[in-house]
Formats: structure tokens, C-alpha cells, sequence
């Protein structure tokens, strides 16, 4: 029998298909994030539609105190996890930041120290149990600094170095840990956003997920071309990027 996933964030488009993908691959869920109405309804949808088990709880990924509870709660109440996905975020307004370091603390919290607080559970917990998977979700807004967005992608970049760190750490313990880095994905993050080019849908994206978790790949840059555009950007030197309005 399929053993249960946890899903963070998981009213999020892309974390719903990635969702919707494992369930039709008949995993249990346990999803979690703090809209505790609309997790019901998306949990009575996908039991409906693939009849899996879902489980619903409450997780703000900004109280790191809670976690720990949380995440004890969740496997007592699964009887055990295989694997976990944190896919929580939130892109904020950079141009807000620049002026109200509140702003910029919140993106870093969620983003960056909240992955970090729930990472550290799933880490001890499979380390533990000597298997299963963690996925983590970041961003290509991470490998490299701009002006548009620095607070974000700092966050997401940290968020990929810990992850690093981690599939270091797990790999003798047999758990598997994978970056995702999606490029510009259309969900409620990207609406009305000015500037995207290629937008994926995000059930592209949650089955390249779910494919990538079953081939056990390290990083996934999705759509795939991202791997290709972000070489190029890590490529331009410094004194040229500096001038450069992204
Ligand atoms: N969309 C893109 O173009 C894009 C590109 C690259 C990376 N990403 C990353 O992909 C992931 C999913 O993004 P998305 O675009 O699908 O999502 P989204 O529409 O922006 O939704 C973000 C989700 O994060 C959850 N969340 C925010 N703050 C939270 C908190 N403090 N505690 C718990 N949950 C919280 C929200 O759930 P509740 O409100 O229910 O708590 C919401 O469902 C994020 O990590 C994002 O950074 C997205």
C-alpha cells in the first residue's frame, strides 16, 4: 500500500496539482496550509475523484513553534509519512520591502525561515525512518540576484542552499530530497504581474513534479527550458548584469 504524503501549502495551484497528480497515482494525502475551508474542499475533491484517504490540517509555515506539534500530529494521525512537499510561498511586494523592511521580513519568514523550520522536522523524521522523500519547492528567482525582486529570490535562493545541504546530509539515510525550480508558473502569485514570457499551467508543472519524485532527480527546473534561460543568466558577468534593468 502507497504510504502518505504531506502537502504544505497546499491551497497553492501548483502544490493542488502536484496533489492531484499523486493521488491519481493512489497516495493518501495529508494536506495542510491556513485556509482550513478551502483544504476541505480540496481534499473532498481529489477522495472523490481518485478515492484516496485525505487528511486536512491547520500549518502556518510563519509560526516555527507550532511545527514541531504540527508535524507529530500529522504522522500520528497518518500512521506514518513517505514522503513531503513544501510548497508554500509568498512574493510579496518588492518595491513595498525597499522602503518597509516589514514587508521584507515577511517574504524572508515564509519563504526562506518558515521552509527552513518545516524542513527540519521532515529531515529528522525520514532520517529517522531511513526513507522517503522531501521536496522542496523554490524558484529560479534564486539563482540569480535583480533589482525587481531581491527579497524573494535571496529567500528562495537560501531556501535551494539548505535543500543542497539536506539531500548532502539525508543521502546515506536513503531519503531522497529534490529542488524544484519553477520558472513563471499562472497562479495566483503571477496574476496581472507585467514582463512574463513562457507561463506554464500548473498542472504542467505538479506532473512534472510527481514524474521527477518517482525518477528520484536532484533539481528540477520546470518547464525544462528554465535549466537552459537561467545558464544563460548565470553566465553574464557581474559588470555587465549590474547595468542591466531586471
Ligand atoms: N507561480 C509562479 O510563477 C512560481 C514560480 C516559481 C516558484 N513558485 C513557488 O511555487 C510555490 C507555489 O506557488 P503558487 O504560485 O502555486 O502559489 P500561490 O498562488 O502564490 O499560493 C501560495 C500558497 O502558499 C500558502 N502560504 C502562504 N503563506 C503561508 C504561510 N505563512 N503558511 C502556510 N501557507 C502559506 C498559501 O496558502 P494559504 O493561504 O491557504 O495558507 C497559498 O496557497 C511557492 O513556493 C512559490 O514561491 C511559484
Amino acid at each position: 500500500m502507497k504510504g502518505t504524503i504531506l502537502v504544505l501549502g497546499a491551497t497553492s495551484p501548483i502544490a493542488r496539482a502536484t496533489a492531484a497528480y499523486l493521488a491519481s497515482q493512489g497516495h493518501p494525502l495529508y494536506l495542510a496550509s491556513r485556509d482550513d475551508e478551502e483544504l476541505k474542499r480540496i481534499g473532498a475533491d481529489l477522495s472523490a475523484k481518485y478515492g484516496i484517504t485525505v487528511h486536512t490540517g491547520h500549518f502556518d509555515a510563519e509560526d516555527s513553534a507550532t511545527h514541531p506539534a504540527f508535524f507529530r500530529q500529522a504522522v500520528a494521525q497518518t500512521g506514518g509519512l513517505d514522503g513531503a512537499i513544501i510548497a508554500f510561498g509568498y512574493l510579496g511586494q518588492q518595491s513595498k520591502a525597499i522602503h518597509d523592511f516589514a514587508e521584507g521580513q515577511a517574504i524572508l519568514n515564509c519563504n526562506f525561515v518558515g521552509a527552513c523550520s518545516a524542513l527540519a522536522e521532515c529531515a529528522n523524521y525520514f532520517e529517522a525512518k531511513k526513507k522517503g522523500f522531501i521536496v522542496g519547492i523554490s524558484s529560479v528567482a534564486g539563482d540569480r540576484g535583480r533589482q525587481s525582486n531581491y527579497y524573494y529570490g535571496a529567500a528562495k535562493g537560501g531556501l535551494t542552499t539548505f535543500l543542497e545541504g539536506l539531500r548532502n546530509r539525508l543521502y546515506p539515510a536513503g531519503v531522497h530530497v529534490m529542488t524544484v525550480k519553477p520558472g513563471f508558473v499562472d497562479t495566483g502569485m503571477t496574476f496581472g504581474k507585467p514582463g512574463l514570457f513562457l507561463v506554464a499551467s500548473p498542472e504542467a508543472v505538479g506532473e512534472a513534479i510527481g514524474k521527477a519524485i518517482a525518477k528520484g532527480k536532484s533539481t528540477l527546473y520546470v518547464p525544462w527550458f528554465w535549466r537552459y534561460i537561467m545558464w544563460i543568466i548565470k553566465a553574464i558577468p557581474e559588470t555587465i548584469f549590474k547595468r542591466l534593468k531586471l
